[in-house]
């Protein structure tokens, strides 16, 4: 289903804390979010991912559906990640909040 990135603004709150994205987007405890849709693994500059991250990374790219396979529970998807968030249990949370990501894909 599409996401509604309205409904993704509020969703995004709860990643806040560790991520931000826009134009003034800087590392936080996790890495700054902008063109995450389509962007490599592990690929921010000066951002210091887990080894395990790293590990899998190996090409892989953040599309739509890896996003939701790990923000439906991260350590499933990377078990020895350090992106300390249980999850979103909810697969309308999880649509909306990448289409607000999604937004953020211009450079
Ligand atoms: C990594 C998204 C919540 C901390 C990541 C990555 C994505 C992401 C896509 C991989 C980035 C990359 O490969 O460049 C989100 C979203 C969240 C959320 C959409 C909310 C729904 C959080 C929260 C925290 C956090 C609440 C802190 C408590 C981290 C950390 C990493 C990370 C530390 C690096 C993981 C590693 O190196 O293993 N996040 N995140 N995230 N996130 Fe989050």
């Amino acid at each position: 289903a599409e996401g509604d990135p309205a409904k993704g603004e509020k969703v995004f709150k709860k990643c806040a804390a560790c991520h931000a994205v826009g134009p003034e987007a800087k590392n936080k405890v996790g890495p700054e979010l902008n063109g995450i849709v389509g962007r490599a693994w592990g690929a921010v500059d000066g951002y210091k991912y887990s080894a395990n991250l790293l590990e899998l990374a190996d090409g892989k790219v953040w599309d739509a559906e890896t996003l939701d396979v790990y923000l439906t529970k991260p350590k499933d998807l990377i078990p020895k990640g350090k992106m300390a968030f249980a999850g979103l249990k909810k697969e309308d949370d999880r649509a909306n909040v990448i289409a607000y990501l999604n937004q953020y894909n211009e450079d």
